[in-house]
């Protein structure tokens, strides 16, 4: 694959794709983790002198968080110290013009991208480039740079479809996210330790199968709503209001696969010991053996308990290679916070080389000042992909885009 450093800048028009989606409270974002991850690529080619076209997602229809880009724009001038002008278009005239106008080291950030119909669906490649907004803007480009690693499990127009019209170039987000998660998986270091959590349940599922199965963990420990699943696939009970929960999630139909997975792996997953619960408005820790349990009943489960916290925390401090996906728990309520941080803050101790992501869950670590781990990766969905040992669409699009191209490098 193409690395920034291939080709040079100067008076180039580049398309920068990344992956700006963030946490969002009423109307504002709260985390600017994904703009400073992907500054050093925006400043590498600035002060190359390219004319700089910054495009991202920012959620999806209809949902809450799904604004326009001039708060990300606003965020990355003030990071940057320097103007990204924020264009309230995609590919129309406007944003066209704007874009045919740009000076070397300049950089404008286009409207978000599922404005646009086109970036909603996933389509193969073929189709990518065939629509409106790749044909529209392939013109106008020279180089594509793909930074969005936490969209790369996502085959749409402005991830793949330039790939075999133009170079496409991984950044150095792009560049750093494959070589840790894949040093992580590829790693004959024991034990190699797996922390699936989060609300991701069958896409955790899918890790947990293939790294399992593919010996490339020696331990899986859960929590979130993934270790919930896991704790029913078991046998235990966690209550009617906890079941009525996840059955409203739909994810009650995912036990049956959980036990297929402990029929062949049992000792190799490991599930909570106890859990906290929202007990009229406050934490209240609850052992999965004893009497109080029946609270399960009426009491949602928020957490994993301190003593599932001691326990992990054991095992990650002798692991080698450690990958967590995922909170432990409603990680937004400071009471709930406590699975999260303190198995965070044990890998971060540990000397283990540790990659962890988990999309917006990641804003955790920075909240409570956790140091120590290898690779904070931006990846949610992207990373667990990766792990579930997919092919994601965006490295097969740079793959294929070199292949294309690679006699072009230092033109
Ligand atoms: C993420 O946060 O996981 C990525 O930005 C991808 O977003 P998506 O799930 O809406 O495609």
């Amino acid at each position: 694959m193409f690395r920034l450093t291939d080709f040079t800048y100067d008076g180039k028009t580049v398309f920068l794709r990344a992956d700006l989606n963030s946490p969002v409270e009423n109307g504002r974002i709260t985390s600017d983790a994904r703009f400073r991850a992907v500054l050093p690529t925006i400043q590498h080619l600035l002060d190359d002198g390219a004319k700089l076209v910054i495009a991202t997602h920012q959620s999806r229809p209809y949902k809450g968080d799904y604004i326009t880009t001039e708060e990300h724009a606003q965020i990355l001038s003030k990071l940057l110290g320097q103007e990204v002008e924020y264009v309230e278009d995609i590919f129309g005239k406007y944003a066209r013009e704007r874009i045919s106008s740009l000076k070397p080291g300049e950089a404008i950030i286009l409207e978000n991208l599922r404005f646009s119909a086109e970036e909603v669906f996933y389509k193969p490649i073929e189709e990518c480039e065939r629509t409106f907004f790749v044909r529209k803007l392939a013109p106008l480009i020279d180089y594509v740079v793909n930074d969005a690693f936490a969209a790369a499990h996502r085959s749409q127009p402005s991830l793949v479809g330039f790939a075999r019209l133009k170079p496409m170039i991984m950044g150095k987000l792009m560049e750093a996210e494959v070589d840790a998660l894949s040093k992580a998986y590829e790693s004959d270091e024991r034990p190699r330790v797996y922390v699936l959590g989060g609300a991701k349940v069958d896409d955790s599922l899918r890790v947990a199968e293939n790294v399992l199965r593919k010996r490339k963990a020696d331990l899986i420990l859960t929590g979130g709503l993934v270790g919930q699943i896991f704790t029913l696939a078991k046998g235990f009970d966690l209550g009617d209001a906890n079941i009525e929960f996840l059955h409203r999630k739909g994810l009650l139909g995912l036990v049956d696969w959980a036990e297929k997975i402990l029929d062949e792996f049992y000792p190799y997953v490991r599930t909570p010991v106890d859990f906290a619960i929202d007990y009229k408005g406050e934490r209240l820790e609850v052992d999965l053996l004893s009497e109080d349990k029946r609270l399960f009943d009426q009491h949602p489960i928020l957490d994993i308990g301190s003593r599932t916290v001691e326990k992990y925390r054991e095992i990650l401090m002798d692991a080698k290679i450690i990958v967590a996906n995922g909170p432990m728990g409603v990680f937004e309520i400071e009471e709930f916070a406590v699975g999260t941080v303190g198995v965070f803050r044990a890998i971060g101790e540990s000397p283990a080389f540790s990659v962890v992501g988990g999309g917006h869950s990641i804003a955790s670590i920075y909240r409570y000042n956790i140091t120590g781990i290898s690779h904070i990766s931006t990846g949610g969905g992207a990373m667990l992909s990766f792990f579930a040992g997919e092919e994601l669409p965006v490295l097969k699009a740079l793959k294929i885009s070199y292949e294309k191209f690679k006699d072009r490098v230092k033109e």
